[in-house]
């Protein structure tokens, strides 16, 4: 199978990382498509952790390339110290990391704008304040800096100049906060063309070349589904597609390219700042299944919400993503239940709608814990009967075979089903 898709269902931070690091053994590329350094996808190997922002999860592999696709925001200063960490982990990443000359740069009065925003109660969706929303806005307002730009001192001047004089009035005239200097933001920027000289390709005719090479190719989601601008909880949601559209259009990649979407859900469900989330837990449930899944955030250390897995709302994930197969991650976390808990519909309606999604009350059936540890387990008919009764209630529940089972942080602390990639 030479192309693989791997998507978030939940509200981000299912393990896509951890899957993807997995599978990338077998392929020779691995592409981000959106987002930006809001992402944080953790990959743990023989004890050594890595969080990844901007750079593809699966480079720690030594024959894996990373590209980070047009449809990316990126931040040069975290991109810079990234590669560092990945470097100090692996060794050098050169010739083996591109990115797209087509990314849009996040600057220093999007991080400001985004974070003077969330100040306001009102305005406050409880971003990373990455600075990623305003980056987005202004690549849709037309007026945005991209890799291309930074390339050329004389084009970057000049646009900085005219962009900034606008930024300069808003956060002055209506954050009243103190403008910003052009010198000051061009001398740090500038500073980033030996950053990305090396580093800028066409990126859409690489992952074409590769395939051609009869290669293996996976593209990359950051967030997940219900954060998706679009299909998500809106506004609580990102600003760009994690859904595998957004492949086509932040790859240069057309449809038919992709041969199988691959989707992460945890056990259980989490989302990290504000919106609906008709399965969170008491506070009591919420914060075991926080201690016990490790749940804070990978990029702001936030605590992250928690509650009991919502079958309407993956199974509503999986349509709009055309998933073929699923990655159950996390199950190791549910090891200590007496009861656990499976949303599979609710009271108002059968299906997720997002738009409804803050007055859905869920129907829950209780299912019997194994209370057994299924650490180092690496075959299926290992498993408690009792957690296979709760995948298997899963796939019923979602319509989609369960391919991948995850149970520990560590690469290998994974069950594969099926060779399907
Ligand atoms: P991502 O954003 O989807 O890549 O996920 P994050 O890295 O933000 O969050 C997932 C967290 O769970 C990370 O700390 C992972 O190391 C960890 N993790 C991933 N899979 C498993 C698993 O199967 N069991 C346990 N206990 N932890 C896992
Ligand atoms: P990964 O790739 C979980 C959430 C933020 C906030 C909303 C908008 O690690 O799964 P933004 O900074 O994007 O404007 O914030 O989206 N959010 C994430 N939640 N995992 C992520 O990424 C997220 N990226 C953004 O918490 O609610
Ligand atoms: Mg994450």
């Amino acid at each position: 199978m030479p192309s693989l898709a791997i998507v978030g269902l939940q509200w981000g931070d299912e393990g896509k990382g951890k899957i993807i690091d997995f599978l990338s053994e077998k392929a020779s590329l691995i592409a981000r498509y959106q987002g930006g350094p809001n992402a944080g996808h953790t990959v743990r190997v023989k004890n050594k952790r890595m969080v990844f922002h901007q750079v593809p999860s699966g480079i720690l592999h030594p024959h894996t390339i990373g590209v980070i696709g047009q449809g990316c925001v990126i931040d040069p200063a975290i991109l810079k110290k990234e590669i560092e960490s990945v470097e100090e982990m692996v060794g050098s990443i050169s010739e083996r990391l591109f990115v797209s000359p087509e990314c849009h740069l996040i600057m220093p009065y999007h991080k400001i704008i985004d974070e003077l925003r969330e100040n306001v109660s009102s305005q406050s969706i409880g971003t990373t304040k990455r600075g990623v929303g305003p980056a987005y806005e202004d690549k849709y307002a037309r007026v945005g800096l991209r890799v291309a730009d930074l390339l050329s001192e004389e084009t970057f001047r000049d646009k900085l100049k005219r962009v900034l004089a606008q930024k300069n009035l808003l956060l002055m005239e209506i954050y009243k906060a103190e403008p910003l200097k052009e010198r000051e933001i061009s001398e740090e920027y500038l500073r980033y063309q030996q950053l990305f000289k090396p580093l800028v390709r066409d990126v859409s005719l690489m992952i074409e070349q590769t395939l051609r090479e009869g290669k293996r190719v996976i593209f990359e989601g950051a967030q997940g589904t219900l954060l998706d601008i679009t299909y998500g909880t809106y506004p609580y949601v990102t600003s760009s597609a994690p859904t595998v559209g957004g492949i086509c259009t932040g790859l240069g990649v057309g449809p038919k390219r992709i041969d199988k979407v691959l989707g992460v859900a945890k056990a259980y469900t989490t989302r990290v700042g504000y919106g609906p989330f008709p399965t969170e837990g008491s506070e009591t449930i919420s914060s075991i299944l926080r201690e016990r899944g490790g749940e804070f955030g990978a990029t702001t250390g936030r605590a992250r919400r928690c509650g009991w897995f919502d079958a309407p709302a993956v199974r509503y994930s999986i349509r709009i993503n055309g998933v073929d197969l699923l990655a159950i991650t996390k199950l190791d976390v549910l090891d200590d239940f007496e009861e656990i808990k499976l949303a599979i519909g609710y009271k108002e309606t059968d299906e997720f709608i997002p738009y409804l999604a803050s007055k859905l009350s869920p129907n829950y059936i209780t299912l019997k814990g194994w209370k057994r540890s299924t650490k180092g387990i690496k075959r299926l008919e290992d498993l408690p009967k009792e957690a296979r009764r709760y995948l298997e209630k899963i796939e019923e529940e979602v319509h989609t075979p369960i391919n991948l089972i995850s149970l520990g942080e560590e690469r290998d602390s994974t069950i594969l089903l099926e060779d399907f990639f």
